[in-house]
């Protein structure tokens, strides 16, 4: 599933992770790419031995705990810290490839499977050229430039690129996440069912109807979580 979500950082954390950033010391963004995505990553990110890195970490994570939305379309079980990108100048692009499934904790403190990634802009699109994010999947390709602040969250198993920006820069948060339900295609009908959930009971109320649908999903994530 492709989603996108609008403003999932309030206008002060913007501000804030923007002036952090601002003070940012990047390095190589092939540090944390697979060998196939080495090949063909040519950007900057910011490094994990950062000042500012659990600072800008912990706002993007607690925007994430506190978005429904976000919470019901991936139901998120682990989440890789998030990573900060930039795309500018020499280092524009990141060709055509999917994301390693398996990434190992920062702290060495085990795995996280990648079933989601999702990319937060952070960049005003009006700043840059170029720069989308180009997801493919079985209905074509796909650009996505979004609002700073805005975030999309797309298959780990996509072929996916970003375009290179040809004029200014793109800073962008990006993170891996392991879903407690690994079958997208469960994850997909669990999310469009709470969705329509949601709907019903703003349309009818909390009739009985509504209870045992509720419980009907609840039930669903019983079974199918791990
Ligand atoms: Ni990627």
């Amino acid at each position: 599933m492709l989603l996108q979500i609008e403003n999932v950082l309030s206008a002060d954390e913007l501000v804030q992770v923007k002036s952090l950033l601002a003070q940012a010391e990047w390095q190589d963004g092939r540090v944390t790419a697979g060998t196939q995505a080495a090949l063909v990553k040519n950007n900057q990110q910011l490094s994990e031995k950062s000042p500012n890195i659990s600072t800008l970490r912990n706002i993007v994570l607690t925007a994430l705990s506190r978005n429904p939305i976000f919470f019901s379309s991936v139901l998120p079980l682990k989440i890789l810290p998030p990573f900060f990108n930039r795309y500018g100048g020499s280092s524009n692009a990141y060709g055509a490839h999917v994301d390693n499934a398996m990434r190992m904790m920062p702290d060495g403190s085990g795995y996280v499977r990648a079933d989601v990634s999702a990319t937060l802009f952070l960049s005003d699109p009006d700043s840059y050229e170029g720069g989308e994010l180009i997801i493919e999947d079985t209905f074509g390709s796909k650009g996505i430039k979004l609002k700073a602040g805005s975030i999309v969250i797309y298959p780990s198993s996509s072929v996916h690129q970003v375009s290179p920006v040809s004029k200014g820069e793109r800073i962008a948060c990006f993170m891996f996440i392991q879903s407690m339900v690994r079958d997208p295609v469960k994850r997909r009908l669990l999310y469009d069912m709470d969705m329509a959930l949601v709907d019903l009971r703003n349309a009818a109320g909390e009739v009985d109807a509504v209870v045992k649908l509720t419980g009907a999903y609840h039930n669903l994530l019983r079974l199918w979580t791990e």
